[in-house]
Formats: structure tokens, C-alpha cells, sequence
């Protein structure tokens, strides 16, 4: 068995997803070695091969394609393969084709990787998670999906635009589903400290619920628009790969809203969904049950759910 090289990372799928987080991971410095894999091996060669003529401008390293033998000593598996949405469709919707994927490719990394962290980014993210978790057998710290750390950022980014301030001093959660279901945790939100409304009514805001549709609703439609103008979304998620290979890598022991097998809090077990967790070097380390209120609980029952009808049609 090899043991794993903690300066490894293995990007499995180079589309649009794969390879600018493969970019990403390059210019992150976290890694000095990345093995890109792709069923379709020119595409992965070739990304290969232009993300390295970068590497004089970065911190060396190897980056080569490869096959799923070359990631049996990868600390850390980004799995992005599977088809992304089309115009109008939902992440659900993705449900059948991606899952059959999953049933041919997590078999294969788990048969030579036994110990590194399967970081699930292919959608539904949830729904998927669970299926890897499932099918690697590894336990299931070492199995998350990327689930709203994405969605978080843009509802980051959105209120440091709306408040105008630096998105970075926000702290405010989006949970449950990576899609349609998913629930802005308001109830948590603050500036630095500052309960979000206050906040919102120091910078002169005072319609507060009309506010928080508008930011809450854009957050969740945010990919619909992006893939209506220009077919897919790759940079945020790329950026969203890099956080948490960096908190695993570097062992942060970070609070990020990632996509995990639930067992119990808020009466929610057995389904992946996205709740604040410490990330760190031997993956999902904790939960963190952010106080949610009465009607934010019950719509991450109803995300759960629905997530769970998902799950039994296709797995
Ligand atoms: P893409 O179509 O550009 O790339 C998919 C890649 O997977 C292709 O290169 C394809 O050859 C490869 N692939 C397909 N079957 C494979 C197999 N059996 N073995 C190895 N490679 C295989 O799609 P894109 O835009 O890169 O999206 C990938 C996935 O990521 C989609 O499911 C998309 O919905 C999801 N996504 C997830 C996000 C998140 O926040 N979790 C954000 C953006 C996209
Ligand atoms: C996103 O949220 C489509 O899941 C992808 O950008």
C-alpha cells in the first residue's frame, strides 16, 4: 500500500471545473505534486501541460496526467467528473448520469488510494457525497463534498457589496442543499460581531426582510444566470477547492460549511448536506451546530427531505 504523500493532490474530470481548480491548486503553492486524470486523456494531458508552462511564474512542482494508480498516494482526491447543468436545468436534475459515473470511478481511486480525503465537487455535490462515501468505503471523515463553502461566498461577496465593506469581515452561512433547497442561515449572520441587521442599519439599510430576499434569492440563482451567459461556472469553485484543500493541507482546523453525512443534529441523519464542520488535516473533525432559528430549522427538515427522495430514486 503507499503511503501517502501529503504534498500530493489528484484532479480527477479537467473540464471546466477540474482544470481551473487544478490552476488554482497551482498557484496555491500548497502542493508539489498534482496528477490530473480524465477519461478523455488528451484533455488532461493538455491541461496538464499548459497549467505547467506557468510554473516559472509559481512555486515548483510536478504536474502531470495520469491514470488512477498515480493517485494511490494523493493526500487529497478533487473529484469534479460528471456532466454539468445545461441551460434550465437543475443540479437534480444531473442526478442519473453523474451517480453512474461515480459508480465507475470512486471504485477505481478507492482500489489504490486507501488513505487520502475524497473532496466530492461534482453535482448534485450532496447527493454524490453520500454515493462516494458509500461506494470508497473509507470512513467517512476522509469523504465531504465542496456543498455551499461556494454558495457562502457569493452570499459573502453579495452582502460586502451591498454593506460596503471588505466581504472577509462577514460571517454568515449558507446550509443545506448546494441547490435550489438551500437555506440562508440569517439568524447567524453578522459584521465582525455585529448582528447583521445592525450592521445593515449602521451603513443606512433599514428594509431588512425585502433585503434579505433579494441577497438570499440572488445567492441561490447565482449559477442559473452564470451558465444562461456563459455555459458554466468554474473560478468561484475553483477558489472555493483551493480553501479547503489549503484548511486540510495546513491543518487550519477551519469552520467551513461542507457537505457531510449528518447523524442527528436538528433531527437530520443518514444524507450529505452542507452545516458549518472543522475541516482539517484527517478531513471533517467536527460539527459545528450554528443556533439556526424555528423556521431555519424547519427548511433544513424540508432540504434534507428532498435530498432524501433524491437519493432513493438513484442510489
Ligand atoms: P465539463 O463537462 O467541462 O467537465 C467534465 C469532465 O469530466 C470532462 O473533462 C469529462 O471528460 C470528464 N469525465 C466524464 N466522465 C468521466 C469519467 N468516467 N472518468 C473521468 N473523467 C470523466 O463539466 P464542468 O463544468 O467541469 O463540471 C463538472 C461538474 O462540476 C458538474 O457536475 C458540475 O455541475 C459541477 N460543479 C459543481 C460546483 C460545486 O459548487 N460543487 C460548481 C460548478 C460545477
Ligand atoms: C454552482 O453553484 C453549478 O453548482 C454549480 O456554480
Amino acid at each position: 500500500m503507499a503511503s501517502l504523500n501529503e504534498r500530493k493532490v489528484a484532479v480527477v474530470g479537467c473540464g471546466f471545473v477540474g482544470s481551473a481548480s487544478a490552476f488554482a491548486l497551482m498557484e496555491s503553492g500548497l502542493f508539489s505534486e498534482m496528477v490530473l486524470i480524465d477519461v478523455n486523456k488528451d484533455k488532461a494531458e493538455g491541461e496538464a501541460l499548459d497549467i505547467s508552462h506557468g510554473l516559472p511564474f509559481a512555486k515548483p512542482m510536478s504536474i502531470y496526467a495520469g491514470d488512477y494508480k498515480d493517485a494511490a498516494d494523493a493526500a487529497v482526491v478533487v473529484v469534479t467528473a460528471g456532466a454539468g447543468q445545461k441551460p434550465g436545468e437543475t443540479r437534480l436534475d444531473l442526478v442519473k448520469k453523474n451517480i453512474g459515473i461515480f459508480k465507475s470511478i470512486i471504485p477505481e481511486i478507492a482500489k489504490y488510494n486507501k488513505e487520502g480525503i475524497l473532496l466530492i465537487v461534482a453535482n448534485p455535490v450532496d447527493i454524490l457525497t453520500y454515493a462516494a462515501a458509500k461506494l470508497s468505503g473509507f470512513p467517512e471523515n476522509r469523504v465531504f463534498g465542496s456543498g455551499t463553502v461556494l454558495d457562502t461566498a457569493r452570499f459573502k461577496y453579495l452582502l460586502g457589496e451591498h454593506l460596503d465593506i471588505d466581504s472577509r469581515s462577514v460571517h454568515a452561512f449558507i446550509i443545506g442543499e448546494h441547490g435550489d433547497s438551500e437555506i440562508a442561515a440569517w439568524s447567524s449572520a453578522n459584521v465582525s460581531g455585529i448582528p447583521i441587521n445592525d450592521f445593515c442599519e449602521m451603513r443606512g439599510h433599514f428594509e431588512h426582510e425585502k433585503s434579505m430576499n433579494k441577497i438570499a434569492e440572488n445567492v441561490k440563482n447565482s449559477a442559473y444566470g452564470i451558465i444562461e451567459k456563459k455555459g458554466a461556472t468554474y473560478y468561484g469553485i475553483a477558489m472555493s477547492v483551493r480553501r479547503i484543500c489549503e484548511a486540510i493541507i495546513r491543518d487550519e482546523k477551519s469552520i467551513l460549511p461542507i457537505s457531510s453525512i449528518q447523524h442527528g443534529d436538528f433531527g437530520i441523519d443518514d444524507i450529505a448536506l452542507s452545516m458549518p464542520a472543522i475541516v482539517g488535516r484527517n478531513g471533517v473533525e467536527g460539527a459545528v451546530p450554528i443556533k439556526l432559528s424555528d423556521q431555519e430549522k424547519e427548511a433544513l427538515k424540508a432540504s434534507a427531505t428532498t435530498l432524501k427522495e433524491v437519493l432513493k430514486e438513484a442510489f
